[in-house]
């Protein structure tokens, strides 16, 4: 997709080196950052240079190429892999990701195996954004079938980022979106502020503006009113880990939306590529739910009047808070997953049908 009329994936490799948008400076400065290391890597992953399930699986792939150019050891490599799925520990695609390197450099000789673990990599990837595509594909029919009914703008309200910034290009819930913009469908974007990161306001928008889709920054708690009002037509949003029984873990407030939409008779569909289902985990309480530093919701950047960016304090000195950074909405109140293989009802046997021959 583009940026400034310039297209990017989210990561690729140049001479020996991983290249990144850091996301955490953006919208307001657009910076491309090296990695080197297996551990700029994992810290890219822990940072949130790099965020959004489907992409931290992607560099933790390319981070285990880092940390074969660093050290053929196995051991050295397999820790390194170890560390690369502790970094973040909610995302599934961190760890199908990382398991399917090991898998396939596993007794490949010294020779070959930077190779064999650079071309899976870029597979990894690739993959990602041939699959993205195709859920934007599956997902451009709902949108249609509104439209059409409507013959008016169709409005439909995301939550945190699951845009082309989240995955290797596309995006998994603005693929649909950009589908359906493309093709010259009117639509308009909600998009949930998100806090305490604002990847909402920050990725959602800046990435929608760019592509010139009209969009317009809620609040997280509006979304509620605007679907009593009649003002969402559909909900999409991403996932970073469904579990084969149609219980999708997003960002934090993402249960809340599924809620407000299950009360006003607003479809809410969670588009998801197949990296990221969790077909091991059966028990919701298993998914460990990421708490991240509490300096996330007290504190907040943004740009002072010299173009500066600042990180100011916006809570009680002496104020604790909490930072649960996902939650599980149960599958009753999903309306349908949108997958690269067309879309299916949040069940184990609508899993099933798609994914198991
Ligand atoms: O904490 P983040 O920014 O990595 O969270 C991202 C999300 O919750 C996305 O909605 C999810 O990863 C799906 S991305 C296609």
């Amino acid at each position: 997709m583009r940026i400034d009329g310039k297209e990017y994936r989210t990561i690729w490799y140049e001479k020996n080196v991983v290249k990144i948008i850091n996301q955490t400076k953006l919208p307001h400065r657009f910076i491309i950052k090296e990695l080197r290391t297996v551990n700029d890597a994992i810290n890219a992953i822990k940072t949130m240079e790099v965020r959004g399930a489907p992409l931290i699986g992607g560099t933790a792939a390319y981070g285990v190429v880092l940390a074969i150019t660093e050290k053929k050891e196995p051991d050295f490599i397999k820790e390194s892999a170890e560390e690369l799925i502790q970094a973040r520990p909610t995302a599934i695609n961190l760890k199908w990701a990382v398991d399917r390197m090991m898998k396939k450099i596993s007794g490949i000789n010294s020779d070959q195996i930077l190779d064999v673990a650079l071309n899976e990599a870029k597979d990894i990837c690739d993959e990602d954004e041939k699959f993205c595509k195709e859920i934007g594909i599956n997902g451009l029919k709902i949108i249609e079938e509104i439209y059409n009914k409507k013959k008016d703008i169709v409005n439909i309200l995301t939550h945190c980022n699951a845009g082309w910034l989240a995955t290797i290009n596309w995006g998994t819930a603005t693929s649909p979106i950009y589908h359906a913009h493309k093709k010259g469908i009117p639509v308009h974007i909600w998009v949930d502020e998100t806090r305490p990161r604002n990847q909402g306001a920050n990725l959602t928008s800046y990435e929608l503006n760019e592509e010139g889709v009209p969009n317009t920054i809620i609040a997280d708690n509006t979304g509620g009113i605007l679907m009593q009002r009649g003002e969402v037509d559909i909900c999409i949003v991403g996932t970073d880990r469904t579990l084969s029984n149609g219980d999708v873990c997003n960002k934090i407030g993402t249960y809340l939306k599924a809620l407000a939409a299950y009360d006003n008779n607003v479809p809410f569909y969670v588009a998801l590529p197949s990296s990221t289902i969790d077909w091991d985990t059966k028990d919701v309480n298993d998914i460990p739910i990421e708490e991240r530093n509490s300096e996330e919701l007290s504190h907040i950047d943004g740009v002072d009047e010299n173009n500066q960016i600042k990180k100011v304090l916006i809570y009680p000195h002496k104020s604790k808070s909490m930072n649960l950074a996902f939650d599980v909405t149960p599958a009753k109140y999903v309306t349908g997953l949108i997958t690269e293989r067309g879309i299916t009802e949040a069940s184990t046997e609508g899993l099933k049908k798609l994914f198991i021959k």
